[in-house]
């Protein structure tokens, strides 16, 4: 696939931006919506900064309308948003919760009433409470119940909705969640951070599959985050083996049992003394990698990775190796000079094309989308009230560069999702980072367009860059 210019993306690209629910909704107890672990989490003292929680966060419930027409007013084409499990189906099991999905139902209407596509992402890390409190995604049971919540949420939505993503970032979900803890449940047991990869992928794959059989129009998808990552010492044999380490936990542990079928064999090894991966049963394989219609990346930066040094302390959040079991041994870089945003992840605009490019060319052959892709910073406003994001409009004008890069490498992207519409909820950093187009005055929940949503709509209307 090639574009028409250099500067030009290919005819019918489709472009859009996304949230979540936990970050955006609010109206956490509202028409019979129950906890979810964000909820619980959030709640529990020293878990997120400030104490922050999602319990009101940008009010979506209340002002989507409000918040579809800047979408419209954006020239979005399409709205990536999750539906949060326990306000369809409070509790994870049993029947909907026909008032919470009226939510939904309402938010659908409105996307397609204003022309832009709706692209439900079923599981953005709101697991009800009580099926945590059953086990969790440790446990294979929870498999069986998200694909019977996928099963009901097609059911209710499928006649007017297309895009389909099962799970948003499955290494979060248990990496984060279950190992180093970060993240919600907050738990810190290595073997379950990998039992819960396994039945996240097996819910995923029996999702796609009770999808597909009701509806083979369906257009069927899981987004990964996937890291560009690279040696500190391109020399060192030791950095090199770190770089595929981190990649065979962070990207190929889950490529490879969606898109190939199994899981990598070096990485059950590193695992070995963490797993036995005795969670794996006779056809579950089959089930995970399911064909899928494409695949969505979320793409925010690089790891830089090198041999241990046992005087380097670990690094906190993400980079701490209770995140990365069976890779105590690597050491994760900050190279010096390399500018980095709000989160302190480095900007990396050519990590994007290379992760695109990588994925097009060792994984068979899938459409892939951008689902991800945007940058916190520390947002002040001038005496208009305006906001002058330069930076993260540079951020955003880099990475389509290296979208359009990747097109010309022959990756066969089809669309792109700025992350965020909206400042919103960032886990457990709070409301301390922003990444919206739009910025949310959480006082009054008062909208503003920033200047990287003033340029983003001009690349939308141009399908690409003035220069
Ligand atoms: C991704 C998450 C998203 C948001 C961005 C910054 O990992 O999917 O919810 O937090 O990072």
């Amino acid at each position: 696939m090639t574009s028409i210019d250099p500067l030009t993306f290919p005819p019918g690209f489709l472009w859009g931006a996304a949230t979540a629910s936990y970050q955006i909704e609010g109206a956490v107890a509202e028409d019979g919506r129950t906890p979810s672990i964000w909820d619980t989490f959030s709640h529990t003292p020293g878990r997120t900064k400030g104490g922050d929680t999602g319990d009101v966060a940008c009010d979506h419930y209340h002002r989507y309308r409000e918040d579809v027409a800047l979408m419209a007013d954006l020239g979005l084409g399409s709205y990536r948003f999750s539906i949060a499990w326990p306000r369809v189906q409070p509790g994870g099991r049993g029947s909907i919760n026909e008032k919470g999905l009226d939510f939904y139902r309402r938010l659908v209407d409105e996307l397609l009433e204003h022309g832009i596509t709706p692209w439900v992402t079923l599981y953005h890390w709101d697991l009800p409470q009580e099926l945590e409190d059953a086990g969790g995604w440790p446990a294979r049971d929870t498999a069986a119940r998200f694909a019977e919540y996928a099963a009901l949420m097609h059911g209710a939505l499928g006649d007017r909705v297309r895009n389909w993503t099962t799970l948003n970032e499955p290494w979060c979900s248990a990496f984060l969640g279950y190992a180093s803890g970060v993240h919600a449940p907050g738990r810190k047991h290595a073997p379950d951070a990998l039992a819960a990869t396994h039945h996240l992928l097996l819910g995923h794959g029996q999702a796609v599959q009770a999808i597909r059989a009701n509806d083979p129009q369906a257009q069927l998808g899981i987004t990964l985050n996937l890291y560009a990552i690279s040696p500190a010492d391109p020399e060192s044999p030791g950095d090199h083996d770190a770089v595929r380490r981190i990649d065979g936990l962070a990207n190929r542990i889950f490529l490879d049992p969606v898109l190939r079928g199994a899981y990598p064999e070096d990485v059950r090894q590193d695992l070995a003394g963490v797993s036995d991966f005795g969670f794996v049963q006779d056809g579950d394989l089959e089930v995970i990698s399911a064909p899928l219609d494409l695949l969505g990346i979320n793409y925010y930066s690089r790891h830089v990775v090198g041999a241990p040094d046992p005087d380097v302390p670990a690094e906190p959040y993400w980079r701490a190796s209770t995140s990365w079991p069976g890779s105590e041994h690597v050491r994760f870089h900050k190279r010096p000079g390399v500018p980095v945003t709000d989160m302190d992840w480095e900007v990396d605009a050519p990590g994007l094309t290379e992760t695109l490019v990588r994925v097009a060319q060792e994984y068979p052959a899938v459409p892939l989308y951008i689902t991800e892709n945007g940058a916190a910073y520390v947002d002040t406003r001038n005496d208009a009230g305006d906001i002058d994001d330069t930076e993260r409009a540079a951020y955003f004008d880099a990475h389509f560069r290296a979208g359009l890069a990747a097109i010309e490498q022959g990756a066969p992207l089809m669309g792109y999702f700025a992350w965020s519409l909206l400042d919103n909820f960032e886990w457990s950093w709070g409301y301390t980072k922003r990444f919206g187009l739009v910025g949310i005055d959480y006082e009054t929940q008062a909208r503003t367009l920033k200047t990287s949503g003033h340029r983003y709509r001009e690349v939308i209307k141009r399908n690409g860059l003035a220069e």
